[in-house]
C-alpha cells in the first residue's frame, strides 16, 4: 500500500509549495441557505482560512433515502471552496446515520448496560460492531471516497467524527458476539480466559465462550476482570472500524492522508489513544477548555499528550472553541486573550494546523449556544476580530510549520490500562481519579518551571532525568522489566500510591505492595491507607495528604525517608521514599498531595535527580515554557499561566510573535534563537 504523503505536511492548493498553519473550522453549509456560503468564503478569506472540515454531519442530506443520492450540493461546496483558496478535510460523513437507516434498521441502535436502547434525534447512535451498520456506512465511504479522489481541494479524509464519543460502551447482541470473538483470539481456551479472569470467584466458570456476556448491569460487583477486557475490545472494536474505513479511502485515494479527531481532553477515557495513533497518517485531536483552577494547565497537559502519542510529529488542532460551550451546567465565554492563548498554546506542544468547532454558528439545534468562528452577532464582533487577528498572527507563523516538539527533560506515564483498572469498583476507595492525580504532577512540573512530557506507557523512557508514574495501578511483567531497566541505567523513578498493584490480568502481585514494583522501591505496604471524606493527615514538611495515605515501610539500609506523617495513625511512619541504585533512583510517594503538596516532594526528587528549569527563577509557576525544534532552529513558546503580567526579558531569543518584554496575562510570546548544545 502507498504510504500516503504527508508533505511539510498538508497541501494546501492555493500555495502548494508553501508550509502554511492550518486555520479553519468544522464547516456546515447544509444548515444555511446558498447565498450565506457566499458570504462565509467571504469572511473565510478575511480571516485567513485555508482549510474547513466538511460533511461531517450530511449523510441525511447526502442519501436521504436508501437508494437516493444527491452529491450535487456537496460538488457545490467544494468547487467554491477551492475557487477561494480553502482546502478540505473531507468527512466521511458516517457520524449520524440518516433517519431511514435508523427506522429500517433499528438493530443498528447501540445498547447501554441496564438494556436501554439509545435511540435516534441525537446522533452517534450505532453501535460499533453492527455488521449492517458497517454494511450502509462503508457504502457511504466508498461513494465519497469514489466522487472526490480526485479533486484538487481534498487536503484529508476525516474518518466519521469523534470516534466514541457517544457510543464507545455498547452492551447489545452484537458486541456480546464481537466481545466473545476477541476473548477468542485472545485467551485461545476458555480455560485460559477462566484463570485470567479469576472464575472460581462466585462460581463465573465458563465451559464455553458462548456463555460470555458483555459487563451488563448484574446483581452485585461484576468480574473486575471482564470488565477490564471489555473496556479493552470496546477501545479495539472502534479501531477495528477507523481501520475498515481507512483501508477504503488507502485503496481508493492513495494520496490523501487520513485521520480521525481523538478526544485527548479531559475525563474522555474510553479510547486508547496511545493504541490508536499508529492507524492514522496524521494526529488530529479536540480539546475544549472547560473553566476551573486547573483548566488552562489540563489543556496544555492535553496537548502535550496528543504531541507524544504523536511521537514528537506535528499534529492537528481539529476542533476547538472560540469562546463558550454548551455542553457544561454553566457555559462562560472565554476572557480576553484565552482564544488566542488556547489555540497558541496548542501550537506550542506541536499542532500544525487551528481548527474551531465551528465555523458558522448554528441558529437551529442542540448547539445554537455553542460559539463558533462567526458568532450570531455576526462579523462586527470581539469574536470575529480576535478569528481574524488569529489568522493573521498564524500565517506570520509558517516557518514553525513542520518543526517537531522537543523532548523535555522529565516526563509523566500516562497508561490507558491503569486509569482503566484504578477507577474499577470496590476498590479501598471510589473517591481515586487517575487523570487527575496525572494532573496535579503536570500542574506541580509547571509551578516549579520545569519541562515535563506526558508520555504513553510504551514510550521509550531513556533520555528522561526523571520519570513520575502517577497510580500506575497496571503493571505487566514487560512493563516491570522497562521501568527496572531505566532506573538500573541511571533514570529516576517516582511511582505514586496504588502503583504496581495488579498484572494485565487485574490480578494482585502478592508479597506485599506496591507488587511488582515493590522491590525497585525497595518498600512494603501491608495494608491500603484510603482517608474518609473530610479527613487530612500532615506531613513533617508543612503539607498535607487527603483520600490516600499509605504507612511505608523502607528496607532497612538501602531506602532513604524523604517525607513522614506527622499527625493520623502512621504519625511518625514514611510517606514519601528514595531507594539510590546507582546513578538512578527509585522513589515512592504514597499519599495524595495535591498539586501544591506535591510541588516540595517534586523539587526535592528533580535537584537530586539533576532535573532543572530552564527559566529565569522569576518566571518560575508563572510562565509555561515549550519548545518545537527544527534543524538548528530552536522555536521558544512562553505561555502567561496567570492574569497579571510577567517580565520575560531574560528569556534569550528574537520575537516572531507577541510581546518582547512584558507578557499580557493570558498572552503567549514566540522566540526563535539556535538550538543550544548542551
Ligand atoms: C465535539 C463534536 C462537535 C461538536 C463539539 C461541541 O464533541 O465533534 O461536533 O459537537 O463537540 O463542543
Amino acid at each position: 500500500m502507498t504510504t500516503p504523503p504527508t508533505h511539510r505536511w498538508l497541501r494546501w492548493p492555493s500555495e502548494p509549495e508553501r508550509p502554511r498553519m492550518g486555520y479553519g473550522a468544522d464547516y456546515n453549509p447544509e444548515q444555511w441557505p446558498r447565498e450565506v456560503w457566499d458570504e462565509d468564503v467571504r469572511l473565510m478569506r478575511e480571516a485567513g482560512v485555508n482549510v474547513v472540515s466538511l460533511a461531517i454531519f450530511s449523510w441525511a442530506r447526502l442519501q436521504p433515502e436508501r437508494d437516493q443520492w444527491n452529491f450535487a450540493w456537496l460538488d457545490e461546496v467544494i468547487d467554491l471552496l477551492h475557487a477561494n483558496g480553502i482546502a478540505v478535510d473531507l468527512a466521511t460523513a458516517t457520524a449520524s446515520p440518516p433517519p431511514w437507516l435508523a427506522t429500517e434498521h433499528p438493530e443498528i441502535l447501540p445498547v447501554t448496560q441496564d438494556g436501554s436502547t439509545l435511540w435516534p434525534g441525537a446522533r452517534q447512535h450505532w453501535r460499533p460492531t453492527s455488521p449492517v451498520f458497517r454494511e450502509h456506512a462503508l457504502k457511504l465511504v466508498t461513494a465519497m471516497a469514489e466522487r472526490y479522489k480526485d479533486h484538487p481541494a481534498i487536503c484529508a479524509w476525516h474518518v466519521s467524527n469523534e470516534l466514541g464519543c457517544h457510543n464507545i460502551y455498547d452492551y447489545s447482541d452484537d458486541a456480546a458476539a464481537a466481545f466473545r470473538t476477541w476473548l477468542t483470539e485472545r485467551y485461545g481456551s476458555i480455560d485460559v480466559l477462566n484463570d485470567a479472569w479469576g472464575t472460581d470467584f462466585w462460581s463465573q466458570r465458563y465451559t464455553r465462550f458462548e456463555q460470555i456476556l458483555p459487563p451488563r448491569q448484574a446483581a452485585s460487583h461484576p468480574n473486575p476482570t471482564q470488565q477490564l477486557d471489555f473496556k479493552r475490545f470496546s477501545s479495539d472494536a472502534l479501531k477495528q472500524y477507523l481501520r475498515e474505513e481507512r483501508d477504503i479511502l488507502h485503496r481508493i485515494t492513495p494520496e490523501i492522508p487520513v485521520t480521525t479527531n481523538f478526544m485527548v481532553m479531559g475525563e474522555t477515557k474510553g479510547m486508547d489513544y496511545a493504541d490508536w495513533a499508529a492507524e492514522v497518517d496524521f494526529v488530529s485531536n479536540d480539546h475544549y477548555f472547560v473553566p476551573g483552577p486547573q483548566a488552562v494547565d489540563e489543556l496544555s497537559f492535553s496537548a502535550n499528550l496528543t504531541g507524544n502519542i504523536a511521537a514528537g510529529k506535528p499534529w492537528f488542532l481539529m476542533e476547538h472553541s472560540t469562546s463558550a460551550v454548551n455542553w457544561q451546567p454553566i457555559n462562560t465565554p472565554k476572557k480576553p486573550g484565552a482564544l488566542r492563548r488556547d489555540s497558541l498554546t496548542h501550537v506550542a506542544h506541536g499542532a500544525d494546523a487551528v481548527c474551531y468547532f465551528q465555523w458558522r454558528q448554528s441558529r437551529a439545534g442542540a448547539e445554537k449556544f455553542h460559539s463558533a468562528m462567526v458568532p450570531h452577532a455576526g462579523e462586527d464582533s470581539p469574536i470575529f476580530r480576535d478569528v481574524v487577528a488569529l489568522g493573521q498572527e498564524l500565517a506570520g507563523l509558517s516557518d514553525v510549520v513542520g518543526s517537531r516538539r522537543s523532548a523535555a527533560p522529565a516526563a509523566i506515564l500516562f497508561d490507558w490500562d491503569s486509569w482503566w483498572a484504578s477507577e474499577q469498583d470496590s476498590h479501598p476507595t471510589d473517591r481515586l481519579r487517575y487523570k487527575q492525580e496525572a494532573l496535579d504532577w503536570y500542574t506541580a512540573f509547571l509551578d516549579l518551571g520545569i519541562r515535563a512530557d506526558v508520555v504513553p506507557s510504551a514510550a521509550d523512557l531513556t533520555g528522561y532525568g526523571l520519570v513520575v508514574a502517577p497510580i500506575l495501578h497496571t503493571v505487566p511483567a514487560e512493563l516491570r522489566t522497562r521501568l527496572e531497566e531505566y532506573v538500573s541505567g541511571g533514570g529516576n523513578l517516582v511511582a505514586s500510591y496504588f502503583s504496581g498493584i495488579t498484572d494485565e490480568n487485574d490480578h494482585i502481585w502478592l508479597g506485599g505492595y506496591p507488587g511488582a514494583l515493590a522491590e525497585l522501591l525497595g518498600i512494603r505496604i501491608e495494608e491500603f491507607g484510603p482517608l474518609l471524606d473530610g479527613e487530612s493527615v500532615s506531613l513533617d514538611n508543612g503539607t498535607s495528604a487527603t483520600t490516600w495515605a499509605d504507612r511505608v515501610h523502607t528496607r532497612a539500609g538501602d531506602v532513604a525517608t524523604l517525607v513522614r506523617y506527622t499527625s493520623g495513625e502512621h504519625a511518625g511512619a514514611a510517606a514519601g521514599t528514595r531507594r539510590a541504585v546507582g546513578a538512578g533512583s527509585a522513589a515512592y510517594v504514597g499519599a495524595r498531595l495535591g498539586s501544591e503538596g506535591i510541588a516540595p516532594v517534586l523539587a526535592d526528587l528533580a535537584a537530586r535527580a539533576g532535573v532543572t528549569s530552564e527559566l529565569p527563577e522569576e518566571l518560575r509557576g508563572e510562565v509555561e515554557q515549550v519548545l518545537r525544534t527544527d534543524g538548528g532552529t530552536e522555536y521558544v513558546f512562553l505561555i502567561n499561566r496567570t492574569d497579571a503580567p510577567v517580565d520575560i526579558t531574560g528569556v534569550e531569543g528574537e520575537t516572531v510573535t507577541g510581546e518582547d518584554a512584558k507578557l499580557a496575562p493570558r498572552s503567549v510570546t514566540v522566540r526563535t534563537r539556535a538550538v543550544r548544545t548542551a
